[in-house]
């Protein structure tokens, strides 16, 4: 199985982005991370930052055939962009949404997510954790495991 995980905008600053909210870990510790999961999944993961919504449209729309599913944190996008919603309903592959806060808990404008709805879970709140758990949770589905 090949899994695509997408990080949206501002997300390649993490490590020195509001750390109190999002944690110390860099992008690129985060990405170490899920590939050591993935190893112990035996899966494979590519993983791809961008700060430009059409790039990850792009990349969505690219996705298909070639990956079997898709972990996103969508950033700011999740709370703006139909089109992310329309390109994740599109390609009709399965997407886990992730958050690195628990965007219920922050201001009102985080509480809806535009990407939800197309969306097998979500799963926000437990920092590096959210996505290490997204793409368990992914390959779980994938693989239409009972447990
Ligand atoms: C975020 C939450 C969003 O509200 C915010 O715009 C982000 C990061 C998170 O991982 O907690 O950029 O998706």
């Amino acid at each position: 199985l090949s899994i695509l995980v997408l990080h949206g905008p501002n997300l390649n600053l993490l490590g020195q982005r509001e750390p109190g909210i999002y944690g110390s870990l860099t992008l690129e510790e985060i990405n170490h991370l899920l590939a050591a999961e993935a190893f112990k999944l035996e899966v494979k993961v590519t993983a791809l930052q961008s700060n430009h919504e059409g790039v990850l449209l792009d990349a969505i729309h690219g996705a298909l055939g070639q990956y079997q599913g898709i972990v996103i944190n969508a950033g700011a996008y999740t709370h703006t962009s139909l089109a992310l919603r329309d390109a994740i309903a599109a390609v009709n592959l399965p997407v886990v949404e992730v958050h690195l806060s628990n965007i219920y808990r922050r201001e009102d404008f985080r509480h809806h997510s535009y990407i939800a709805p197309v969306v097998i879970g979500q799963i926000s709140g437990f920092g590096v954790q959210s996505y290490l758990l997204g793409l368990q949770a992914l390959v779980h589905h994938l693989k239409k495991d009972e447990v």
